[in-house]
């Protein structure tokens, strides 16, 4: 059903019906194989097949990623590894659980506890006390194979960078969902009128009855994710969107990926990698910038298809 077809799929039938190849879809939607003459090429996810398999696989870990980027020296939010216990002591250890509650001590502030391979903001909690820490490390094993703690970091700013062969395709700045109070209506009020009351379950309850202060501004997620409501607003050329282009090209270069997107933050006034996605997937962008997704999908087909 085209309604519900996935912007990526479309993009790709799109650039191969201008192009002479055909496309087959497999497993829902998610198998794509485009073929031209004797050339097939395959999709994947969200996987464009431009990548190596060893960059697709640090990309996709958390804590591989966090590493490989230290190693050269690239500014990143350190990732700590935990594996999944139901996988036995031989390989998660026993001393799982004290290193946990170590770095949970080591930080004050809060740790991040999210899946090692999640995407879209999915199973990520943000804890500050044992109790909190013992849910979410529940939560994300449930369902993964790996979990990872990050120090929390409060982020001034986060920005997407859509890379390929080392060129910025896009770059924006993810917004998060806010109100800012008029000193009459409540924070419930405020963010109801406002269309964010899918929000309001990531607030205390208590707090939502509160008057916001005139002219006060309160962001509703701490998260950046646009499933999450984030909104993205492109940036214009300037020092900082260069600062992050090169933040992500160092970070790409030091993986060895070809077409990713990376996600910077700004904390403390200093630019730092956060996470390095090796699908690109733009649904929620092209629902803004509909242009720019399908340059950047063609583009990347083109490297596919030798077409530069
Ligand atoms: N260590 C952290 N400190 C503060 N916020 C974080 C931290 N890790 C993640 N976040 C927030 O949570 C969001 C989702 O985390 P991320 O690592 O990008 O996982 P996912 O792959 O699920 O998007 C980020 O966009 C960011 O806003
Ligand atoms: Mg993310």
């Amino acid at each position: 059903m085209a309604g519900s077809e996935r912007i990526f799929l479309q993009a790709i039938r799109r650039y191969c019906a201008g192009h002479g190849i055909a496309v087959e879809i497999r497993s829902g939607g998610w198998l794509i194989a485009m073929r031209r003459g004797a050339t097939c090429r395959f999709a994947f996810g969200y996987d464009i097949g431009l990548n190596s398999a060893i960059a697709h696989r640090l990309a996709n870990d958390k804590s591989a990623a966090g590493e490989a980027l230290s190693l050269a020296q690239v500014p990143c939010v350190p990732h700590h590894l935990f594996l999944n216990p139901s996988l036995g002591v031989h390989v998660a250890g026993t001393a799982w659980h004290d290193a946990m509650l170590a770095l949970l001590a080591q930080n004050p502030q809060g740790v991040v506890v999210k899946p090692n391979e999640g995407t879209s903001g999915r199973a990520v909690f943000k804890v500050t006390n044992r109790n909190e820490l013992d849910r979410a490390m529940t939560e994300v094993f449930s369902s993964s194979l790996g979990l990872v703690i990050a120090p929390y970091v409060e982020i001034e700013d986060e920005v997407r960078v859509i890379l390929l062969e080392g060129r910025p395709m896009i770059v924006y700045r993810k917004e998060r969902p806010s109100v800012t109070g008029d000193g009459v209506h409540t924070l419930h009020e405020l963010a109801t009128a406002a269309g964010h009351g899918r929000q309001l379950r990531e607030l205390e309850a208590r707090e939502t009855k509160n008057v916001l202060a005139k002219g006060e501004r309160r962001i509703l997620n701490w998260r950046h994710n646009l499933d999450a409501g984030a909104e993205p607003v492109l940036m214009d050329d300037g020092e900082v969107r260069a600062a992050c282009v090169k933040l992500a090209a160092d970070a790409a270069s030091a993986i060895g990926i070809t077409f990713a997107s990376i996600d910077v933050v700004r904390v403390d006034g200093a630019w730092r990698v956060l996470e390095i996605n090796s699908g690109v997937m733009m649904e929620a962008l092209a629902k803004l910038h509909p242009e720019l997704v399908h340059a950047t999908y063609d583009a990347a087909l083109d490297r596919v298809f030798g077409e530069d």
